[in-house]
């Protein structure tokens, strides 16, 4: 959500934060803009819509400078207008300012600014204000006004300036948004995220909450809230640039769902001996802590809240612990029953989501015990949990998450073996069972991408359809949620998904003649009642989509269309079945012609409330 990269340095910064901001689509975006130094002066430049057409607005004229910041905005504060997009500038066009976040009290500033010192305004963002504020601070020294502005904002932001009296600095600001900070040889960078950097430079630092940072060409100093400066690690990435890319798939969406295998893998054998035994390095969870929790709560939004409704049959069913799943955005408000014998599992891709984060601290505050399974590692969830669960999934670029999702379920089940065993609640034989199952997943999830071809063509038949349902019992409710979800954020279809024996109490009203409905029907205690609701979706005119093991031949007598996924446990099928919905969505969307990468209105990280 919203992207800033900043160069200082010997090269071309517009060439340098165009390409990072590229880099940084998959956030979301609906305007970008740059502004750079030259000739004593602060050059910016907008365009609404993508990139490229920022680019090619730009491309012939002479901005050649070694100073420069540049944003993708995606719009909370006015309309995604050209006057609205970022930089932002002072009265005086001195000042440029990129922003994400949003700045809580900007009405009131605004107000005062323009009583106070007769400030008129140019657009309708939060983020002029911050400009506007260092403007009237500025006393010849940049790093002074940047602490006085910032003193007065209320709010989450990760900001980057750049002032014409002082070109020798570019200065950036953290308040929960992330930002990095590049660390080149005769220049330095600044980006919301690592991919925008990783052509230029390997090594970073990780700006930490209420710090600031002074970029010049040859350092980078970082202080604390108090004007302190503080000392940092080095963080060296190790993965490759090429993990960011399209590596030859149309979409990184569709790459990412053939990385599900791997990831899995590496998810696995990461907290797997060669003997099979579960192996939580650094996560200190002790069979005193756990006979001390009375009940659990799972934390997420969107497709990690889908892992955390799996998560609950997986823990309640191995470990024998009540578990809440919850929506970030509605626990933090609704006074939950939290205390230190509650352990708060936080589930996120990207561990800034400002909702997920907002209920950790919740928790954390009543002395909850918390627990993260995030994907980016030294995000701030990460960061913020007394124990961390990485996913290892790699980058995931696409806005519509796939391989962190199936990621997250495996580290749910392996959180649950954990506890089964330690609490006594499961036998080794079983939890020997249940690793054998998620050590072949991998070689049968390939299995079902070698059906692509079969859902490509079921995409055909179904892609101008209006209205899907999707329903499933069981674990396979979690999964019909999550594939109604794929399928509303990439194709714009309107979809739904309930638990199926819901469904006859007000939903079956919808179904009429040719409605599509998604059943899945992998649990085979639940296979025979899933047979009915199918029916009486049929026999309402419905057209069927089933999702079955191999095997359960059954489902053909009331499906159109049926996709097998290899027999497998009840309990783990959530990880096959969930990928013929996530092909579905994908060819669905294609088919429409939609913007599969990077679908309108929606943002990769969403670090707004
Ligand atoms: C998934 O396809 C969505 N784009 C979205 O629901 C996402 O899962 C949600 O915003 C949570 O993000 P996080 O995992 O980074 O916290």
């Amino acid at each position: 959500m919203c992207g800033i990269v900043g160069y200082i340095g010997d090269g071309n910064a517009k060439d340098i934060i165009i390409d990072g901001l590229k880099k940084l689509e998959y956030r979301g975006y609906d305007s970008a803009g740059i502004a750079v130094y030259k000739d004593g002066k602060l050059e910016i430049r907008k365009r609404r819509g993508r990139i490229v057409n920022l680019e090619e607005a730009i491309s012939n004229e002479d901005l050649q400078s070694g100073l420069g910041i540049g944003h993708t905005r995606w719009a909370t504060h006015g309309a995604p207008s050209e006057l609205n997009s970022h930089p932002h500038s002072n009265a005086d066009n001195t000042v440029a300012v990129v922003h994400n976040g949003i700045i809580e009290n900007f009405a009131e500033l605004r107000e005062w600014l323009s009583k106070e010192y007769g400030i008129v305004f140019r657009s309708e963002t939060d983020t002029e204000v911050i400009a506007q504020l260092i403007g009237i601070y500025y006393d010849g020294d940049l790093l002074d006004a940047v602490y006085r502005a910032v003193d007065k904002m209320r709010g989450a932001y990760a900001i980057g300036v750049i002032c014409s009296k002082e070109p020798d600095k570019l200065i950036a600001v953290r308040k929960e948004s992330p930002l990095v900070i590049g660390l080149g040889t005769d220049c330095n960078f600044i980006a919301s995220d690592i991919p925008a950097l990783l052509k230029y430079v390997r090594e970073l630092y990780l700006l930490e909450n209420n710090e600031t940072a002074v970029l010049t060409r040859n350092a980078v100093v970082i202080y604390d809230a108090e004007r302190k400066s503080v000392k940092r690690d080095v963080l060296h990435v190790t993965w490759d640039a090429a993990a960011a890319e399209k590596e030859g798939y149309d979409h990184f969406m569709m790459k990412e769902i053939h990385e599900q295998p791997k990831g899995i893998s590496e998810t696995l054998n990461r907290r797997l001996t060669p003997e099979g035994e579960i192996v939580l390095d650094g996560i200190s969870l002790t069979k005193e802590n756990l006979e001390n929790f009375n009940k659990i709560y799972i934390v997420a939004c969107g497709t990690a809240y889908h892992a955390g409704l799996v998560g609950k049959f997986a823990i309640e069913k191995l470990a024998r612990i009540p578990v809440e799943v919850d929506v970030a955005s509605e626990f933090r408000y609704r006074d939950p029953f939290v205390d230190d014998k509650t352990l708060f599992i936080a589930i996120s891709q990207s561990g800034e989501t400002l909702d997920t984060l907002a209920a950790l601290r919740e928790a954390k505050k009543k002395g909850a015990r918390i627990l993260s399974v995030v994907n980016v590692v030294g995000s701030s969830v990460a960061r913020e949990s007394d124990d961390v669960f990485y996913t290892w999934a790699g980058p995931e670029i696409a806005v519509a998450s796939t391989k962190a999702y199936t990621t997250q379920l495996v580290c749910m089940y392996l959180i649950a073996l954990y506890m089964g065993r330690l609490k006594g609640t499961l036998s080794k034989a079983e939890c020997d069972k249940y690793i054998g199952e998620l050590k072949s997943i991998p070689e049968k999830l390939e299995r079902i991408l070698e059906k692509e071809a079969d859902i490509e063509e079921i995409a055909k038949q179904l892609y101008k359809t209006e209205q899907v349902f999707f329903i499933g019992r069981g674990p396979d409710s979690g999964v019909s949620y999550e594939g109604s979800l794929k399928l509303k954020e990439i194709s714009y279809i309107n979809s739904f998904a309930i638990a199926a024996g819901e469904l006859k109490h007000g939903t079956i009203a919808l179904i009429e003649q040719g409605t599509l409905v998604v059943a899945l029907a992998t649990q085979d205690r639940l296979f025979e009642k899933m047979l009915s609701n199918i029916q009486e979706v049929k026999a309402r005119g419905a057209y069927v989509m089933g999702i079955a093991k191999e095997g359960n031949t059954d489902i053909e007598k009331q499906s159109d269309c049926v996709i097998y996924i290899p027999d497998c446990m009840d309990e783990v099928s959530p990880l096959l079945a969930v990928v013929p919905l996530q092909l579905l969505a994908y060819y669905i969307a294609k088919l429409r012609g939609c913007d599969i990468d990077k679908p309108k209105n929606l943002a990769k990280s969403v670090t707004v409330e």
